[in-house]
C-alpha cells in the first residue's frame, strides 16, 4: 500500500465504513483510520441494535428516513443476515410533552405531509395490541408498520467485511489521527502508523469529533451521553412488542422517556432491551466515559418496566452501554456538513457529527462518499449544515 489516497477517512464506525464502501464503489481509493480496532465497542455504535424509524416531528427527518430505505435493501443484497427485523415503530406517551424525540402529534403531520401510512391509537388501543399496562388516561399513539429492528453487528460487520473485499479500500485500525496539515492541496494525516495523503478528507469519528477537528482549529458544540441499555428476561416466550418510544415528562434526574425493542435472535435471545432516553449526568469529554451503565437510570427503568410490561422479568440480568455526541445547537440531530469557510480546503472536508443516526447509516455513506468524490451532493442538507456561526475556532 502506498501512503497516497484519493480519499481519507477519519473514523472506521459505521459511517466511515458506510463512506469507504461507496466511494469505493466509485473505484476512488480510500483510506479508513480508525483510532481504536474496526468493530470496537468504544463509540456510538457499541452494542448490537438500533431502531429503523420514520415518525419523527420534521418532514425533512421523515423524509430522510424514506429515502435511506433503498439503500438499506441494496446492502441486505450482500448477506443472507437480515439487517432489520420489521416489527413496526410504536410512539405514545403523554400528547403534549415535547422530547428529545419530538411530539407525538408532530410526528403525525409530518408523517401526513410525506403520505407515510400509519395508525393513530388510543390508550386502550396501546395496552390491547401491544403489552403495555397502567398507561395514564390522556395517553395516544401512533403505529407506523416500517419500523424496525436494526441488526448493528450485522450491519458493521458485512460493511467491514465489503470493504476488505474491494481493492480500492483501505482500512488501518490502531490509527488515532495526531496532526493534519494541508499544503499545494493536499492533506497529510499523521498518525503512528504513518503519515498519508489525499486532496479530500471527510470525519466521522463519532463521540471523538472533537478531538480530530481541534486539530484543525475548531469544533462543534456538543455533549456527550454515555447511554445505558437493559435487558429484561420473557417471562411469556410468545410475547413481541414493536420497536417503541413512551413520550413523558421528566420528574427530576429521572428523564423519564424510555424506548424498547423487539425480542431478536443477534442480541440476547430471550431478552427485551429496555433502555432510558435519557442519563442522570451528560459528559463533557469522551474520555471520562465508565463504559458502565448508569444504576440510577436503570433503576427508573426497571421501574417503568415492572409498573407498564407485560411477560417480562422487572430484573435487568444484562446491561450495555454507548458513547454518544450530541449537538447543543441543533436538538441533539445530526450534522452533515463541509468545514466552515475559514479552515483552508474547507470544500475538500466532509463532516457527519452527532445525534442518533444509525436508521441513516448506507444513505449517509453515500452523501458523504458524493461530498468528498464532488465536491457536493444534490441531496439538500440544508437542515444538517451548521453554517459558519455554529462552528467555533478554537485559535483565531
Ligand atoms: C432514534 O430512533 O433516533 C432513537 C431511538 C431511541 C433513543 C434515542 C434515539
Amino acid at each position: 500500500m502506498d501512503n497516497n489516497f484519493d480519499v481519507i477517512v477519519i473514523g472506521g464506525g459505521p459511517m466511515g465504513l458506510a463512506c469507504a464502501y461507496e466511494t469505493g464503489k466509485r473505484k476512488a481509493s480510500v483510506l479508513v483510520l480508525e483510532r481504536f480496532q474496526f468493530l470496537n465497542q468504544k463509540g456510538s455504535s457499541a452494542g448490537t441494535s438500533r431502531q429503523y424509524r420514520i415518525p419523527y416531528p420534521d418532514a425533512y427527518m421523515v423524509k430522510m428516513a424514506l429515502d435511506a430505505q433503498p439503500y438499506w435493501d441494496a446492502l441486505q443484497l450482500h448477506t443472507k443476515t437480515p439487517l432489520m427485523d420489521k416489527v413496526g415503530t410504536l410512539w405514545f406517551g403523554d400528547p403534549t410533552v415535547v422530547s428529545t424525540e419530538g411530539n407525538i402529534g408532530a410526528a403525525e403531520k409530518a408523517l401526513q405531509q410525506l403520505n407515510v401510512k400509519y395508525d393513530s391509537l388510543t390508550v386502550e388501543n396501546i395496552e390491547e395490541e401491544f403489552h403495555f399496562r397502567n398507561l395514564p388516561k390522556n395517553y395516544t399513539g401512533l403505529f407506523q408498520a416500517d419500523g424496525a429492528s436494526i441488526n448493528l453487528k450485522a450491519t458493521l460487520e458485512l460493511l467491514f467485511e465489503l470493504n476488505s473485499k474491494n481493492p480500492c479500500v483501505h482500512l488501518k485500525e490502531n490509527a488515532p489521527v495526531i496532526k493534519i496539515e494541508r499544503k499545494d492541496g493536499i492533506f497529510y494525516v499523521s498518525t503512528p502508523e504513518g503519515v498519508f495523503t489525499a486532496p479530500k478528507l471527510v470525519i466521522t469519528p463519532g463521540p471523538y469529533i472533537n478531538e480530530v477537528l481541534k486539530l484543525q482549529e475548531f469544533h462543534v458544540a456538543v455533549t456527550y451521553w454515555e447511554m445505558s441499555s437493559a435487558y429484561f428476561r420473557k417471562t411469556d416466550p410468545n410475547i413481541q412488542y414493536p420497536t417503541w418510544f413512551v413520550f413523558q415528562n421528566a420528574i427530576e434526574a429521572n428523564g423519564n422517556q424510555f424506548y424498547g425493542f423487539p425480542g431478536v435472535d443477534w442480541d440476547f435471545p430471550g431478552y427485551i432491551r429496555v433502555a432510558p432516553d435519557f442519563v442522570t449526568e451528560p459528559l463533557t469529554n469522551p474520555e471520562n466515559a465508565s463504559r458502565k451503565p448508569d444504576p440510577q437510570a436503570l433503576g427508573y427503568t426497571a421501574q417503568w418496566v415492572k409498573d407498564h410490561m407485560t411477560g417480562l422479568g422487572i430484573v435487568p440480568e444484562h446491561t450495555s452501554t454507548c458513547l454518544i455526541a450530541l449537538s447543543n445547537i441543533r436538538n441533539k440531530e445530526l450534522l452533515l456538513d463541509f468545514a466552515p469557510g475559514y479552515i483552508p480546503g474547507h470544500q475538500d472536508i466532509a463532516i457527519y457529527a452527532t445525534g442518533w443516526a444509525a436508521k441513516f447509516i448506507p444513505f449517509l455513506g453515500k452523501l458523504l462518499a458524493d461530498m468528498a468524490l464532488d465536491g457536493k451532493t444534490d441531496y439538500d442538507i440544508a437542515p444538517f449544515q451548521l453554517g459558519f456561526k455554529y462552528f467555533t475556532a478554537l485559535k483565531r
